[in-house]
């Protein structure tokens, strides 16, 4: 894979320009250094009015052959896996890609006694530790189609993920460590178990040796483990075969759960991997993200394996036992190339610097960040603090639904520039659209994104849905993908994304959509109707500021606002909780009844002289009445 790296500016450009000329002979250069059982017969089909989109169609292959047997020639004892555990005095573990093979066919082995195969969804809802980078694997070894659900959503959620795609069996652990506290996921699952019936297995892993008690159909990790051997053909998959979903919040109803396939995935996230990071042979590479988000799922597993890397998986977090665990891991353990969120840079520069000066970070060469623009103050101290001054930015931007990063800058190769995730990787091609929906040609401008052409991981639809995935994706721009951010470009064709222009809102890195935490608090008895709106957070990025309607009896009080948030944090999860509440007589409504967002966002962030036109209201004088009661 090494020759696939690009190592100049020039070479950048001339691979950049080719890919786009000729993209499919492009990705089959790319795709040809993979093991694949059979080639395929098409690179590329699709049409984005369907929408379709095909990739290397007829190629047979199995990922995990990519990610570890592939390796056991020449990188059989190398370190595939370190684990980090929360607890700083347990012992770390360096799993070589020998034993990770091992263990992957083993599990492999386990999902098929109890009844997985082919085509089957396997849910996993388990602590950051080796054996859910393990079991992912090993349905994909399988052929099952993997769907994670991060362990700090609450058992409504996990229920609806479930039953949306109608998984066969759950794995999960008795509990999971997160700094000082114990989530005890077993009974969370439990919960949420007795609303979903297509779950006949649930395999439990004991991490945290809580008391927990195992019912029909329940099943220690270990115990079946000792029931199997280590030897496991992987299935041949076609590159278009499900390789897994993962689910992720829209601006309406329930979440989308977004289908990436095999062989795509595997050839995007594999090349982006060594482009950005710029990782080499003996480098060591820790993402912070969790497996439970793409990022996790793209570049903590999948990328870094495929390359025959060596990927730190932590399971804490950055302010357990103290606020330097980030650097103390990253001297412990020589990181080369770190990557995180702005959400993390924010909280730990709240902190002294002596934090980070504490540890020894001369072996950094890479520093990443993801999921939501990052702020120039943000910025700066990860350069100067964390980077010394001496280590590029790759500013990372891309989503669930593209499978991996679309535009960023080459770590050391191509340009950084703060705030702005600079460049497309090669086989991307972005454009702005204006508000008629007419593409913008002026080199600086601001506008809306679009891609033109498809790239190999792009999601192929959503579970169970397609409509749903043509609406929200390939209506509002014909032809295209929208991926529903706003961007603007400057004199040097750099992209800065500016954020959601729909109502996704990420709050501490995690996209939230406005309608599901709506309906939870619409939920509560007392509540008539409600609208949330994001306000920017120091440390969060955004948080949630709710309007809330009582029923005319009740009184409001600071107890409704904490059942209120108890509420949001049984349906979705505590990350969806409200900073604000206010409690309201009404909400701006246009004459056809429409919620004007637009007005609330402008009071909750105290923007009040240009709240626009509100005569044509239907209750302009409620406005007044909001204003004058803002939080
Ligand atoms: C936002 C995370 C600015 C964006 C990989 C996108 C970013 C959403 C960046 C996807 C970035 C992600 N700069 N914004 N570098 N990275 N975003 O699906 O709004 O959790 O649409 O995927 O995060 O979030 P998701």
């Amino acid at each position: 894979m090494q020759h696939l790296r690009i190592k100049s500016l020039q070479e950048y450009q001339e691979t950049y320009q080719k890919s786009i000329e000729q993209p499919e002979q492009f990705w089959d250069e790319v795709a040809n250094n993979f093991v694949w059982r059979k080639p395929w017969d098409k690179t590329l089909e699709w049409d984005f009015a369907k929408p379709e989109v095909k990739w290397f169609k007829g190629g047979k292959l199995n990922i995990t052959e990519n990610c570890l047997d592939r390796h056991l020639e020449e990188r059989a004892d190398k370190t595939a896996i370190i684990f980090e555990p929360n607890n700083p005095n347990e012992a770390a573990q360096h799993i070589t890609y020998k034993e990770l093979h091992s263990r992957v066919c083993q599990f492999s082995n386990v999902l098929k006694a109890n009844n997985v195969s082919k085509g089957d969804r396997v849910c996993i809802y388990m602590p950051m530790v080796p054996e859910l980078a393990i079991a992912t694997l090993a349905c994909a070894r399988i052929g099952a189609v993997h769907s994670v659900v991060f362990a700090g959503f609450s058992a409504k959620a996990l229920a609806s993920r479930i039953n949306d795609s109608a998984c066969k069996v759950l794995l999960t652990a008795d509990g999971g460590f997160r700094g000082d506290k114990i989530t005890p996921l077993k009974s969370i699952a439990d919960e949420a178990l007795q609303e979903c019936p297509s779950i006949e297995k649930t395999i439990i892993l004991n991490r945290t040796n809580l008391e927990v008690t195992l019912t029909e159909n329940q099943v220690w990790w270990h115990e079946e483990l000792e029931k199997v051997n280590d030897v496991f053909e992987a299935v041949e998959m076609d590159a278009e075969d499900m390789l897994f979903i993962l689910y992720t919040s829209g601006s309406t109803g329930k979440p989308k759960g977004m289908v990436h396939t095999c062989g795509g995935y595997m050839v995007y996230t594999a090349y982006s991997f060594l482009n950005v990071f710029q990782y080499q042979e003996n480098d060591v590479y820790w993402c912070t993200a969790d497996i439970g988000w793409i990022t996790g799922h793209s570049y903590i597993v999948y990328g870094p394996l495929l390359n025959g890397a060596t990927t730190v998986l932590f399971e804490g977090v950055p302010s357990y036992p103290d606020f330097g665990r980030f650097w103390q891991v990253c001297e412990k353990h020589k990181v080369n190339q770190f990557y995180t969120a702005p959400t993390a840079i924010r909280a730990l520069a709240k902190h002294p610097t002596s934090l980070v000066e504490k540890y020894d970070l001369s072996n950094l060469k890479t520093l990443g960040t993801v999921g939501e623009p990052i702020n120039e103050e943000a910025w700066h101290w990860y350069d100067e603090h964390v980077g010394k001054m001496n280590c590029p930015i790759v500013d990372t931007w891309w989503q669930t639904e593209t499978g991996g990063i679309m535009m960023s800058s080459l770590a050391g190769v191509t340009k950084d520039k703060p705030t702005f995730a600079t460049l497309p990787l090669p086989g991307i091609q972005p454009i702005l659209m204006g508000t008629e929906g007419i593409e913008i040609m002026e080199q600086v401008a601001k506008g809306r994104l679009a891609i033109k052409f498809p790239w190999p991981s792009i999601a192929r639809t959503i579970y169970g849905d397609h409509e749903r995935y043509k609406q929200v994706y390939f209506s509002t721009f014909k032809n295209m993908y929208f991926p529903g951010d706003g961007a603007l470009r400057d004199e040097d064709g750099d992209y800065r994304i500016t954020g959601r222009v729909d109502d996704v809102i990420i709050v501490s890195g995690h996209n939230l959509g406005t309608a599901p935490i709506e309906n939870a608090i619409n939920e509560h008895e007392q509540v008539v109707e409600s609208a949330i709106v994001g306000f920017p957070h120091d440390i969060k990025g955004n948080a949630l500021y709710a309007y809330v309607i009582l029923y005319n009896d009740v009184l409001p009080s600071e107890f409704l606002k904490i059942e209120i948030n108890q509420l949001i944090s049984d349906k979705i999860g505590p990350i969806a909780k409200c900073d604000k509440i206010q409690f309201v007589s009404g909400l701006p409504k246009t004459r056809s009844g429409k919620i004007m967002r637009r007005i609330l966002r402008k009071i909750a962030i105290n923007e009040l002289d240009n709240l626009g036109d509100v005569s044509t209201l239907l209750n302009p004088e409620v406005v007044e009445e909001i204003i004058k009661c803002r939080i």
